[in-house]
């Protein structure tokens, strides 16, 4: 009986997982690997104007993630904003687009840097 217990409770939260992995589509962030997201925030050459912890061209990925802590719009609307550009929320600088960038790419960075760019 207890055997049984405990199979559907992994079964259940089996199911719940995989609710949650349909949900986010195509790039659940909890599955991107710290490096994963490195490189892609390398090969897109985000790290010529962006660092972890210090203020370089834009902001450090780590104020980023600061300033919007418990901000549960902060991933769709910074999405926009890698994908789009903009400026005016750190200062005069403008962010170039990047139009061309791959969305699940922009998806698993930004999740990467709100989540507080651990190394690993
Ligand atoms: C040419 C320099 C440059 C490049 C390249 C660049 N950024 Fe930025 N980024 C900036 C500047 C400047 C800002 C501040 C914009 C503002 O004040 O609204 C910024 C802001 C941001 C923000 C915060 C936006 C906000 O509204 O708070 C995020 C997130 C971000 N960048 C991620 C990225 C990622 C990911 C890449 C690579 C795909 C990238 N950046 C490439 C210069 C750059």
């Amino acid at each position: 009986m207890r055997q049984l217990f405990l199979s559907s409770v992994v079964a259940a939260t089996g199911l719940v997982a995989a609710g949650q992995n349909a949900f986010a589509a195509d790039a659940p962030t909890s599955a991107v690997s710290p490096a994963d997201a490195m490189n892609i925030a390398r090969k897109n050459a985000c790290m010529g104007c962006h660092a972890v912890d210090r203020k370089l061209v834009g902001p450090s990925f780590q104020q980023i993630a600061e300033k919007y802590k418990g901000d549960a719009k902060a991933p769709a609307r910074l999405e926009g904003k890698v994908r789009d550009g903009g400026s005016g929320v750190w200062g005069m600088l403008p962010m170039p687009s990047h139009r061309s960038m791959d969305s699940g790419d922009i998806k698993k960075v930004v999740g990467w840097i709100l989540a507080g760019s651990p190394a690993k």
